[in-house]
């Protein structure tokens, strides 16, 4: 098992598995917020539509082509 922060909370995620699952599971799903206002999720989960762009340690990546790592710190909010 792995432990990562996700906005400032503790998550255990299994070992392998990406940032976009741990959204779903230590989270609501989502990712960012849109310009409009909305909150955004993973939605293709292969690298394409860029809505599961996070915060991790301070650099923006996609959720779901990022592993989750120990002590990783995930933020969805600016
Ligand atoms: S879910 Fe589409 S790029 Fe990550």
């Amino acid at each position: 098992m792995i432990d990562l922060t996700l906005d400032g909370r503790p998550v255990r995620v299994a070992a392998g598995s990406t940032v976009a699952a741990a959204l779903a599971i230590g989270g609501d799903g989502t990712s960012r917020t849109a310009v409009g206002g909305a909150r955004r999720a993973p939605l293709c989960g292969m690298g394409i539509c860029q809505e599961c762009r996070v915060t991790v340690d301070g650099v923006r990546r996609l959720a779901c082509q990022t592993l989750c790592a120990p002590g990783m710190q995930v933020e969805t909010r600016p």
